[in-house]
This record gives C-alpha cells, structure tokens and sequence, in this order.
C-alpha cells in the first residue's frame, strides 16, 4: 500500500517530465498532437494540490478513489508517452543509423506520417488513445475543485534524521524496560543447566519472538556477565535470505577478525570448525526468517567443534522458524511495553533538549499519543522523533487527532503509528521511501544505488555496465 500510495506523485513527476522532453515535443510536433500534448500539462495543477489530497484520502474516500483514478490516468499517460518515444527511435533506426537526429525530424512529417504503412496504423491508434486520455483528463481535472484541495501544501515540515545501521551495539541508557526478559534469558544462557539439556548439536538455541527482539539481543549481547562467560561472541544479521555460504563466512571472519574471500561452503565450514575448536562461542543469528530446517542443518554442522555450553540466540518474527531452530523448552515471547516505558521512550526523542515552557504545553498531548502507541516501541521511537522537530501545538493535536490511528489498513500489517509517520514525511521523502522498498529487506545500498532506481534508465545503465540485472531483484 505504501508503494502504490508514493507512486501518484512518482508516476506524476516521471510524467511529467516526459511531458517536457524536448526530442519527444519536437516528434509530437510532427504528428500534429503537441497542442494536445500540451493540454497534458493542467497535470501541474493537480500537482500542486496532491499532497493535500494524500492527507485527505484517509478520511474522505472521494478523495481516495479520486487520486486511484488519477493514477490509472497517468500510468495510461506513460504509456502513451513511452509509444512515442519508441516511435521515435524506431524512426531513427528506419532511416539509418547514419542520419542525424534533425534529418530524421525533418524527414519525420513528409515521409513517416504520410508514407510508411506502420506509421498510419500508429498514428491512428495513439491519435485515438490521446484522445481519450484527454477527455477523462478534462473530467479528472475538474473533480478537483469538489473536493477544496490547497495547493502548496507540504505536509508538516518535518525533518528526518539520518538512520544508522544496526550492529550489536547499542546504547544501553535508551532502552527502558526489558529488564526482566534479558534476565531470565541471561540465567538461563549462564546455567548449569542450559550447559547440559542442549541441542542435537552440543549447542542451545534460544529464540526470541515479538517486538524489540534486536534490540533485547543487543543488551544482552552487551553485558558484562555474558561477555565473560564466552570464549567468543558472534553478531550476524541474517534477514530474509538464508545464505548458508555468506552467514558461515560472517560468522568465520568474526572468529578469526580477518576477512576471507573464498565462496566454497566446505572450505569456509573447515576453517570455522578449527576456528570454534573448544570455544565456548556466543552467536546471536538476527532476524531469521528461514522455514527449511535443511538450510539450519547445513549451517550448523561446524557448530559442533565449540566447547559444551555454547549458546545460540535467534530473533525471528516467526514462530515456525522459532520451533524449526529451538532446542530449549521454549521461545522468549517479548510482550509490548508497559505505559510509563513507551511514555520514557516517546519523551526521550520528542522533548530532548526541548525548552521547558514548551514542553510543558505539549507534554498532555504527547501523553495521549503514546496511549495510542500501545506499547509498541518502534511506534514510540518513530513518532517521538517526528515530533521532536515540530515544536507547536497545532503540530501534535494534528498528528493526536489523525483519522489514520482509526484507519482500518486494508490486506496490511501497517500498524497506524507507522503508518502515520510515514504520512507526515514530506512527498519527496514518501517517494524515495517507496523506491527504498525495491531493495531486500537489511540489504546494504549505496547513494549511487538508491539513485539509480530512482531514475529508471539511469538503473538499466547501472546494471548493465555491472553485467548484473538481477542484483537487486
Ligand atoms: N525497550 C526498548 N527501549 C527503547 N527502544 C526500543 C526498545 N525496544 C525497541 N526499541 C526501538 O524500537 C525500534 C525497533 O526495535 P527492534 O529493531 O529491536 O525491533 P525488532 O523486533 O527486532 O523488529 P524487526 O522485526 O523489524 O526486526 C528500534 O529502533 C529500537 O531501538
Ligand atoms: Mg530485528
């Protein structure tokens, strides 16, 4: 839903500017269609109103099926846009790849429109389709003004802070609550008995369901008893692909602290096994989402060479993967948290360093916010943070008195505070967040990635010049 959403304005501004390339204008030109191309452009008008018309939708469902219908009527807009460029370079194909550009447009109106067979069956075809693109153009365009849209409006000026990435570390003095979690978990990876009732392996796997698993992961990884109990600690993020290969290579280059470059799974699982050889080892394997136990089995075959009392920490959303990995009596179940936890979490982001008189005034309305947070950290984290640069009461009551807390996320998961802060970033962030989408899940993009998908052809260059199209897919 995100995507389709963020794709209105993307597909408007992709549009758009099709709509203004010179070359394209100058080959509508020929085919006496630009004065209707022209016509294409009262879609700046609906530009300007469409970040209002976003925030409406939520409430107003005319708005919501009139942005749907825009956005059908634009992608039909590439399309024909994308005939037009393809006619066009079919052209410069026909005509050799010896003439120049201007030749071919000169040649394009005396010869192409009047004389070549396909050229007559095009332009019939797209003449009739510019036509009634045009007509329900007209029509969407003037649905606009039933529904009051302000042009100009950029959602709350809102500024984003740059995420880092996740590692084992972790400061500790924000977390709140979780205390008696890491301490059941700490006795239990510290026990006798955890040393003795192990897996089929000689080690014990713990697996950890529900929210803020990483970040319990990090504490106890962190802590200073669990630090001196084992030989060696281990981070892995896994994510959604069980790399057999690359999580035995991670795991390697932990161990020895020196990288390797070989890909040959046997090699790797040897050098792991001298490597974990009578090691009491401490591994945390986070965010597993792996369902074949063939895969587990074939990544834990070196584990064996550790010492007995070797410990395994798995965090996954899923309870299948859960009971496919566990070999203690049960999964750690991480419950939301308590009130006053979330209220420290959403009070830490939103009033740091915050001017005492202001935060007074806006300390009632946040207080109502985490209610609606309900013990779900990330929700706490993201809106504290949103807030935190909007110093203004208006600012909060607004976010406070959202129809999307109430908003039934149709086929989705999106829970409403997410789906909130996702809602107030201004549209141009909304877009680059749509496109971030594309890539895996905890996959390491760079800028010059990220850029490239946003610009399609740009990408197509990139992937062809890295030979490798399916890189990101
Ligand atoms: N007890 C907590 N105190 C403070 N912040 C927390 C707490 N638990 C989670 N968070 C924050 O909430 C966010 C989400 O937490 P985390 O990444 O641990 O969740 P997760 O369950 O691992 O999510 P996922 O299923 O996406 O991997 C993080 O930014 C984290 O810092
Ligand atoms: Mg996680």
């Amino acid at each position: 839903m995100f995507v389709a959403e963020a794709a209105v304005s993307s597909i408007f501004d992709l549009v758009l500017e099709k709509l203004v390339a010179a070359p394209l204008l100058e080959y509508a030109r020929s085919q006496n269609v630009e004065a209707t191309l022209q016509e294409w452009r009262i879609l700046l008008h609906i530009e300007a109103v469409l970040t209002d018309a976003e925030q409406k939708q939520i409430r107003e469902r005319a708005v919501k099926l009139w942005l749907d219908d825009l956005k059908s009527l634009a992608y039909d807009m590439e399309d024909v846009l994308d005939e037009f460029n393809t006619e066009a370079n079919l052209q410069i194909l026909i005509h050799g790849p010896q003439a120049s550009t201007s030749k071919v447009h000169k040649l394009i109106p005396t010869c192409f429109a009047a004389c070549h067979p396909t050229s007559v069956k095009f332009n019939a075809k797209i003449g009739e389709k510019i036509e009634k693109i045009t007509r329900e153009l007209d029509a969407v365009a003037k649905r606009k003004h039933d529904f009051h849209l302000r042009e100009g409006v950029g959602g709350l000026p809102f500024e984003m802070e740059e995420r880092l990435q996740t590692t084992s570390l972790v400061d500790e003095s924000s977390i709140y609550g979780r205390d008696a979690e890491k301490e059941a978990i700490i006795q239990f990876l510290l026990s006798e008995e955890a040393s003795r009732d192990n897996g089929d392996n000689g080690v014990s796997v713990v697996p950890i369901v529900g929210m803020g698993k990483t970040t319990l992961a990090q504490i106890i990884y962190l802590d200073k008893r669990v630090e001196s109990h084992f030989d060696t600690r281990i981070w892995v993020c896994v994510s959604d692909r069980f790399d057999v290969t690359g999580i035995t290579k991670a795991i390697l280059e932990s161990v020895t602290h020196s990288s390797t470059d070989s890909k040959n799974l046997d090699s790797l699982q040897n050098s792991l096994k001298n490597g974990l050889n009578g090691k009491k080892f401490f591994l945390v394997l986070d965010d597993v989402w792996n369902e074949k136990p063939q895969n587990w089995d074939a990544l834990k075959a070196p584990f064996r060479a550790g010492a007995q009392g070797s410990m395994i920490i798995v965090t996954t959303r899923n309870e299948d993967v859960a009971s496919i990995m566990r070999t203690t009596a049960s999964s750690h179940h991480l419950d939301v948290l308590s009130y006053e936890e979330c209220r420290l979490l959403f009070a830490k982001h939103a009033f740091a360093h915050m001017n005492t008189n202001i935060r007074q005034k806006l300390e009632p309305i946040g207080e109502k916010i985490v209610r609606k947070c309900r013990g779900l950290p990330l929700a706490a984290k993201s809106l504290g943070s949103l807030l935190h640069t909007k110093q203004d009461e208006n600012a909060w009551n607004e976010v406070l008195n959202n129809g999307i807390w109430d908003f039934q996320i149709e086929r989705s998961d999106i829970l409403p505070a997410l789906y909130l802060s996702y809602h107030y970033l201004p549209t141009n962030l909304k877009r680059c967040f749509a496109y971030c989408s594309i890539f895996p899940k905890d996959y390491k993009f760079e800028k010059k990635e990220l850029s490239a998908v946003m610009d399609g052809r740009r990408l197509i260059r990139w992937l062809q010049k890295r030979g490798n199209y399916r890189r990101l897919w």
